[in-house]
């Protein structure tokens, strides 16, 4: 088996839970990398609806162990939370789930710095974070004075914690924000000390282990390309690597270990939060995307803004992180398109623009070239095979393919595990 990673392609959703879940089968670990509790990751098994937030998606599959890597932000009572909201569902955590020492921690202190800026921010700076403390947390783990996981278990950790939230008081009260009640919060995360030490553990030896021992890992990217800090439309972006590269920083694996990159992407484009789109609908095209593929945010509630799909970003994506193939998600939202329209390239001041600009005031009066397709008009979801999808289901995934460069190995026609095909000659579950 191959030690894959997946990524999502565009701006996060794109599907990535519900495809590590059809994919878990082949692997015998699956390693969160980066970012936090800012992701939902659906997952739907039989009636049973999960929506995991810090948890691999792997933990849904029995026999899977699972990571929680260096490279992840973790809020201890959003973990706590989730583990035991997991165990209600009749998952076994104790003995499969495995959470780096080295991991930051995420602190309320960061959380009501993250909701102060967002509050205070005019309608053009917004980034609309999902509140999570997501930013702060980064940017202590990249000015030297972030706690860790591994901290908790530290004799000296009470006072360690004590002084950190001493001083972001001082920084929340000079800004006129709410403070960290500081005896009440360090009681909290001992407590949440205790009931998670059983986890912590040195996640890089572990899976460099597994890996010796010929057991394969699957990289669960979280956000998407267009997200990414470095990549992603800067600054409405996450604070993390949700490209491929994060996956080796983020876990202690060595790059020469991977051998595919999955990446996930939507059959349409959709955005949760503020910054440029190129290819956003604000009409009822956009409406019904929106009531079909059911999107609002796994995490927030908040609705996802929609759009055509967009070429440019998917093939910035697959040129970033090297895609082997796309798992192409949420086709059967299209069934009832009687036109699909499709991004080519940007067009600003009278330049093409084949790839994503840097600079997010050209992204933003970029216009899209559209492509125009006629749809298929017939649902898709209980197809299992590609030869049985619509003629113009069957072109459209084509033109995909030509313009971006990169063949479909996984097509997903709704939510549930059985809703999904594969492409012979593109996927190889074993290299
Ligand atoms: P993730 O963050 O990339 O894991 O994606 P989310 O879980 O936030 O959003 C994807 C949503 O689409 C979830 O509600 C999934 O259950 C659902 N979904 C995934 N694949 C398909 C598909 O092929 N068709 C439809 N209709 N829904 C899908
Ligand atoms: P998954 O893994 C979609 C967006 C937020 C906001 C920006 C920064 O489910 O695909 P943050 O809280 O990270 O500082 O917010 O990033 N965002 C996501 N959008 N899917 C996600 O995760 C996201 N995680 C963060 O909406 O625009
Ligand atoms: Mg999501």
């Amino acid at each position: 088996m191959a030690n894959t990673i997946l990524i999502g392609s565009q701006w996060g959703d794109e599907g990535k839970g519900k495809i590590i879940d059809v994919i878990t089968t082949e692997h015998q670990w699956v390693v969160r990398y980066q970012g936090g509790n800012n992701a939902g990751h659906t997952v739907e098994i039989g009636d049973q609806k999960f929506v995991l937030h810090l948890l691999p998606s792997g933990m849904l599959r029995e026999g899977c162990s699972c990571v929680i890597g260096n490279g992840v932000v973790i809020d201890p009572a959003a973990l706590q939370k989730e583990i035991e909201e997991v165990e209600a569902q009749g998952i076994v955590t104790k003995g499969r789930l495995y959470v780096s020492d080295r991991a930051h921690m995420i602190l309320p202190y960061h959380r009501l710095i993250d909701a102060y800026r967002e509050g205070r921010a005019t309608d053009k700076d917004k980034i609309g974070t999902t509140k999570r403390g997501i930013g702060p947390t980064y940017a202590d783990k990249a000015s030297r004075v972030g706690l860790r996981m591994g901290d908790m278990l530290d004799a000296a950790f009470p006072e360690m914690l004590a002084h950190r939230i001493q001083e972001n008081n001082r920084i929340l009260s000079s800004l006129g924000a709410p403070t960290v009640d500081e005896e009440e919060c360090v009681d909290q995360i001992l407590g949440l000390a205790k009931a998670l030490s059983p986890y912590i553990a040195d996640t890089v030896t572990l899976l460099n282990q597994a890996d010796r021992r010929g057991e394969s890992i699957l990289f669960e990217g979280a956000q998407g390309v267009m997200l990414d800090i470095d990549y992603g439309t800067y600054p409405f972006v996450t604070s993390s690597n949700a490209t491929a590269g994060g996956a080796c920083t983020g876990s202690g694996i060595a790059p020469h270990r991977i051998e595919r990159v999955i990446g996930v992407i939507k059959g349409y484009t959709t955005r949760v939060g503020e910054g440029p789109f190129p290819t956003e609908l604000h009409d009822e095209a956009g409406e019904g995307l929106r009531k079909a593929g059911n999107e609002f945010g796994a995490t927030t509630g908040r609705p996802r803004r929609c759009g055509w799909f967009d070429a440019v970003v998917a093939r910035y994506a697959a040129m970033i992180n090297g895609i082997d193939f796309w798992a192409l998600t949420k086709l059967d939202v299209l069934d009832h398109q009687p036109v699909i329209k499709m991004c080519v390239a940007y067009e600003f001041e009278g330049r093409r623009y084949e790839s994503v600009p840097a600079s997010i005031r050209i992204l933003e009066q970029c216009q899209p070239i559209y492509e125009e397709m006629p749809g298929w008009m017939s649902p898709t979801t209980e197809i299992s095979r590609l030869e049985d999808m619509p003629i113009e289901a069957r072109h459209y995934i084509a033109r995909l393919e030509e313009l971006t460069g990169v063949r479909a190995g996984i097509i997903s026609v709704g939510p549930k595990r059985h809703s999904t095909f594969v492409i012979e000659d593109v996927y190889k579950p074993s290299l």
